[in-house]
């Protein structure tokens, strides 16, 4: 059992069969949507909606009427008469809530899919399950906002839900039973709780996003546009409308539910409300406790070398979990500061190790010790092995290929020609490596990343990206050919696309030059400079 436990929370996208299916969803998304995947954009699509909902609760505010006789009459009315703009606004609200619940959801699945609950992202994970409650209590509250029959339904269904909890001396129900038990305040209190619920969910929102660095709560523009576009076409195909005003003297008859938020409700009659506590209770628990329950390995997390770490503070920009912080240098300069890894909130990324300056294979001296450094994979273990396989490469083109623990495994591309390098993650390769390699004896370097908003640890994509362009520290200088050096997205499961790509840069590398090795500044082992051989 705890070895099933072990594997499943192992989590790795390559060996998942959850996660291959995520491979394919993604692949399906990414064929349909291009750049405005909002597969990519979960979280950030929550945020979206989000504020979609608040600007325009705001206008439907400025015309409510918080008393027991306009609230159904101002809702209405805005909705008939100002339907050109009022009308729209409030279809907007409705749409983006109900979007929201979506997105939520699938951003959840995703997580679990992917095995991203336990280890260092406890905290993500245990501080997005409150969010589900509150997410429901912002939905169910506006929709009793209306005061028409589906707002009694609601009412009286939450009431005996609510009252199957010892909490209240006199049954909650009755106050939607009686005509003329519900008054002008307590559609005050409900005003009130349909802004301070979704506030806390705001706030739950924020704290939700803290232990993650760059969070992404805004979709690119393409995304943010044609999604908006979509609330609108819907707006117009399905204006939100009321039903009959509320009548507690007679039950309401057809509802037309909102499966969103209000599924759960008809279930307090099918099941009971204890029923429907327990199941709620349970699942929450169950999501509660995955993340203690199940748990990951423990990986060996970065570690600083103060003696070879500048202060440079790259490491602090680039680690994608705020795991690593500046510290002043005990007896240094005032000013100088080093690297500290905060050894819980560390993903064993790597990251890191792929954004320190002294992480360059260019370095003279026997071991390569860089400032900050993964025990696991340490970057004087890649240039040895980056060395020794350059040495050993033959073949017409030679090629050495960097790819990563939780893209396409890249052990099948192997060969006499190709030398495969799987990395803890493709953010932790040192654009001087790259440069290393076609200096000694490769043609070309192929890296293998995970598809495109993809990334395992989130970032390491994008700063490689950026590296590679120049954007970002370390840079690949741009003396390096970059018709050599070529990227090829390729998730789990996706060897023959990478098999594919690979056979298409070998093709380019024939129509190219040799390449041949120049002498290096680093004299230590002289390798490949024996690879004269070339092609
Ligand atoms: C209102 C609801 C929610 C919103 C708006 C939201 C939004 C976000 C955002 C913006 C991120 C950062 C994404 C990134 O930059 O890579 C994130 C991360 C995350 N969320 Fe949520 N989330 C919500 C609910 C949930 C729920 C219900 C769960 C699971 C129970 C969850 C689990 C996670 C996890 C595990 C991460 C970390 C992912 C990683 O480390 O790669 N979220 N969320
Ligand atoms: S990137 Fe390297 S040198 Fe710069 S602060 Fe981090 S550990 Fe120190
Ligand atoms: S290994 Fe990853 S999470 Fe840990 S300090 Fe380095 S960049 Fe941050």
């Amino acid at each position: 059992m705890q070895q099933a436990l072990d594997r499943l929370a192992a989590g790795s996208p390559r060996s998942g069969g959850a996660a291959r299916a995520l491979a394919a969803v993604e692949r399906a998304f990414d064929r349909v949507f291009a750049a405005a995947n909002p597969w990519h954009h979960l979280g950030a699509l929550g945020f979206f909606f989000f504020w979609i909902a608040t600007a325009t609760g705001f206008y439907l505010y400025i015309f409510f009427d918080t008393s027991i006789d306009g609230a159904y009459r101002s809702v209405d009315a805005l909705t008939r008469e100002q339907w050109y703009f009022g009308g729209v606004m409030r279809s907007l609200h409705r749409h983006a809530s109900d979007a929201m619940v979506v997105t939520v959801a699938l951003h959840l699945v995703k997580e679990l899919a992917s095995g991203r609950y336990s280890g260092f992202r406890w905290f993500s994970w245990l501080s997005g399950v409150p969010l589900l409650w509150l997410l429901a209590a912002s939905g169910v509250g506006g929709y009793l906002l209306v005061w028409d029959e589906l707002a009694q339904f609601v009412a009286i269904a939450v009431a005996e839900w609510l009252d199957a909890l010892p909490l209240f001396s006199d049954p909650l129900v009755r106050n939607f039973v009686q005509p003329g038990a519900v008054n002008d305040r307590l559609f005050t209190l409900l005003v009130f709780l349909h802004v301070g619920v979704p506030l806390a969910l705001l706030a739950g929102m924020f704290v939700h996003i803290q232990r993650v660095n760059y969070a992404d709560v805004t979709p690119p523009r393409a995304l943010a546009w044609s999604t908006f576009a979509a609330l609108l076409a819907i707006a117009a195909l399905a204006p939100a409308a009321s039903h009959a005003p509320a009548d507690l003297a007679s039950a309401p008859q057809a509802l037309a539910l909102d499966w969103f938020y209000l599924a759960p409700l008809p279930l307090i009659y099918a099941l009971s409300p204890q029923a429907v506590w327990w199941l709620a209770a349970g699942a929450t628990l169950v999501l509660a406790l995955l993340p203690f329950v199940v748990r990951r390995p423990v990986e060996p997390v970065a570690r600083v070398d103060i003696a070879n770490c500048n202060g440079c503070a790259r490491c602090f920009a680039d680690c994608p979990y705020g795991a690593v912080v500046m510290r002043a240098r005990a007896g240094g300069r005032p000013g100088r500061q080093h690297a500290v890894v905060i050894p819980a909130l560390c993903a064993s990324c790597g990251i890191c190790t792929g954004a320190c300056p002294s992480s360059t294979p260019f370095r003279s001296g026997g071991r390569l010790v860089t400032g900050i450094d993964m025990p696991q994979q340490p970057i004087d273990a890649v240039r040895a092995r980056l060395e020794r396989a350059l040495g050993q490469l033959t073949g017409e083109r030679r090629v050495v290929l960097f790819g990563c623990d939780h893209g396409a495994a890249v052990a099948g591309c192997a060969g006499p020609d190709v030398a495969v390098f799987s990395l803890l993650c493709i953010g932790m390769l040192p654009p001087s490596f790259i440069e290393y390699a076609l200096r000694h004896g490769a043609d070309g370097v192929l890296i293998a990343t995970c598809r495109r908003g993809e990334c395992a640890y989130r970032l390491g994509n994008s700063w490689l990206d950026e590296r590679l362009a120049g954007g970002r520290e370390p840079r690949l200088r741009p003396s390096v050919a970059r018709e050599r050096v070529r990227l090829a997205g390729a998730g789990p499961g996706e060897e023959a696309a990478l098999a594919s790509a690979l056979a298409a840069f070998r093709v380019a590398l024939v129509a190219m030059r040799p390449n041949p090795p120049r002498p290096s500044s680093r004299k230590r082992s002289g390798l490949a400079l024996t690879q004269q051989e070339t092609g």
